[in-house]
């Protein structure tokens, strides 16, 4: 039963790509994929730019060192919040947390090489450069930004079960 899990088992942080298009089929996998999460109230608070433009990936990468990835990566995606869209305000994060999991799920399951990389959420230089780079609009909020790709490594899985996290017997 273990195998159906493959999948999760088997992702990995990518951050070396193949200098190879990713197409616009395997792109709307990976968004229709990203738009079949969970979301609080089925309220589907996210929003998704698609960024392909060489000198717009090489000037994310330039926003900090965990963006470097971008520089040899054919595709980015940045996944939005609009909290306002949300009945409940409080659970887009939450929202666009699993939305940005389904992608990298996604990628792995067809065969590309993705990596999350981490937006603050306190808002700050980072995501006013890339709120004036991507012109996003005022309501709109940048949550994280995918680096994928057809990959060029590979990363053995990692097996991090550890029942110190866990807490069996009804209580901590
Ligand atoms: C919220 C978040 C932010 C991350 N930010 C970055 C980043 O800026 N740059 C990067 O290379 N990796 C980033 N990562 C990827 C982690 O480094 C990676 O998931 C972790 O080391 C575990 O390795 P694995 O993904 O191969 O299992 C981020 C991951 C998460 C969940």
């Amino acid at each position: 039963m273990e195998k159906d899990l493959n999948i999760i088992f088997n992702r990995r942080s990518i951050r070396k790509f193949q200098n190879r298009e990713v197409s616009d089929e395997l792109i709307n996998s990976l968004l229709r994929a990203a738009m079949s999460a969970p979301s609080a109230c089925n309220q589907q608070p996210w929003h998704f730019v698609i960024i392909r433009d060489r000198t717009i990936l090489n000037q994310l990468s330039d926003i900090h060192g965990g963006f470097n990835n971008l520089k040899n990566a054919p595709l980015a995606i940045l996944v939005c919040g609009e909290p306002k869209a949300a009945t409940l305000e409080c659970y887009w994060e939450q929202d666009c947390s699993a939305a940005t999991q389904n992608i990298l799920l996604a990628a792995t399951a067809l065969g590309l090489g993705a990596v999350w990389q981490g937006i603050n959420p306190e808002g700050g230089n980072d995501s006013d450069t890339l709120r004036r780079l991507l012109k996003l609009p005022e309501h709109i909020t940048p949550f994280s930004l995918i680096a994928a790709g057809h990959p060029a490594e590979t990363s053995e899985p990692a097996d991090r079960f550890n029942t110190d996290k866990i807490h069996y017997s009804n209580v901590w």
